[in-house]
């Protein structure tokens, strides 16, 4: 009977335990990060929303950088500085500027897209 409860005792723990897979966002941090067929319209323009739009609006227009349209975001898209900023690469200054690098999930969205021809959908 004591053997019993002894198996019984560890079963549960082994159950308990392998229950316990800590912080999600801290093991995987990027679970659950969809970068199939990225939109523009409700992805990449609301990273650009959230993140740059501050400095680089119409009115703001920072460094002469205007990202508050398809066509003006195309721009740097075609030139690769968008990519460039926003990943931190040599040559091109890291966005948002003074600030935290966006999400690795928003990025690999934002290079998704590109792949993709970064299409106005
Ligand atoms: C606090 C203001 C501020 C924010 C927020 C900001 N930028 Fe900028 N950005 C600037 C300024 C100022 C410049 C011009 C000076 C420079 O290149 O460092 C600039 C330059 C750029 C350039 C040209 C870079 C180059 O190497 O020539 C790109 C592209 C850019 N920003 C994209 C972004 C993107 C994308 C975001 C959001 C993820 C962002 N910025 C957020 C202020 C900002």
């Amino acid at each position: 009977m004591i053997r019993l409860k002894a198996v019984f005792v560890s079963a549960c723990l082994i159950i308990i335990s392998g229950c316990y897979y800590g912080n999600e966002e801290d093991l995987f941090p990027d679970s659950g990060c969809v970068t199939e067929n990225v939109s523009f319209d409700t992805v990449v323009k609301k990273i650009i929303d959230t993140n740059c739009i501050v400095c680089h609006s119409a009115g703001a227009n920072l460094g002469n950088v205007n990202l508050s349209s398809y066509d003006n975001v195309k721009v740097y898209v075609n030139n690769g500085k968008l990519l460039g900023a926003i990943r931190r690469e040599p040559g091109f200054s890291p966005m948002p500027q003074n600030a935290a690098p966006l999400r690795s999930c928003d990025i690999d969205r934002i290079a998704s897209w590109i792949t993709a021809g970064s299409p106005n959908n």
